[in-house]
């Protein structure tokens, strides 16, 4: 995902209100509502999941289906409070039919809203959830498997990368990867803050 820096920076309603309304997309025609994101804007942590799912869909606000309460424990176990200090924002705003997979040109038609939104958070460290988030800001093809238990980064912002929660809950066996990779980034974060 490369962002255009140069671009104007919407407000952030007025960003809201662009997602809102948005079109740019087949994804608009099967969506109850948009998915903008949820938590402090201010927030020092930025987590990037993948694309709303059926109760994201309803509710229009990420991470609050099953998925996401394993995401509430992760982040409780951690000692990050989901509406304090993180804010969590997906990499498409609309739910794709039946879960699917998020297509190439959905991703491209809504990269901007996200490219947006880490511009105003400006956060201390991003945690990419997934192959499509992790994918999409490193611009890789890697695996999860290749790509976590580094740091990366994105546009000079620390990114470390782990597994989306819903494939954890398909995949328990994996979920004390998942917590290295929490500790991981617990660990790089204190260290990115004595260095502010
Ligand atoms: N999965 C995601 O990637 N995001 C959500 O908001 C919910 C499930």
């Amino acid at each position: 995902m490369v962002a255009d820096t140069a671009a104007p920076l919407l407000e952030w309603d007025a960003l809201e209100r662009a997602v809102r309304d948005c079109r740019d997309c087949r994804l608009c025609q099967t969506r109850t509502q948009t998915v903008f994101g949820r938590g402090n804007k201010q927030a020092r942590w930025l987590l990037i999941g993948e694309a709303p799912g059926e109760q994201e869909d309803k509710q229009g606000l990420p991470f609050v289906g099953r998925a996401g309460q394993l995401l509430d424990n992760m982040l409780s176990a951690t000692g990050l409070d989901r509406d304090q200090d993180v804010y969590i924002a997906n990499v498409l705003k609309c739910r794709p039919p039946g879960n699917r997979n998020p297509s190439g040109d959905e991703i491209a038609s809504c990269q901007n809203y996200l490219i947006q939104q880490i511009r105003h958070i400006q956060p201390t460290l991003i945690l990419a959830l997934g192959r499509f988030a992790a994918q999409t800001l490193l611009q890789t093809e890697k695996s999860i498997g290749q790509l976590r238990g580094k740091l990366h980064s994105y546009q000079d912002i620390p990114l470390i990368v782990s597994y989306h929660p819903a494939y954890l809950l398909r995949n328990q066996p994996d979920k004390h990867k998942a917590w290295q990779d929490l500790v991981f980034a617990r660990n790089t974060f204190a260290r990115l803050q004595d260095r502010s």
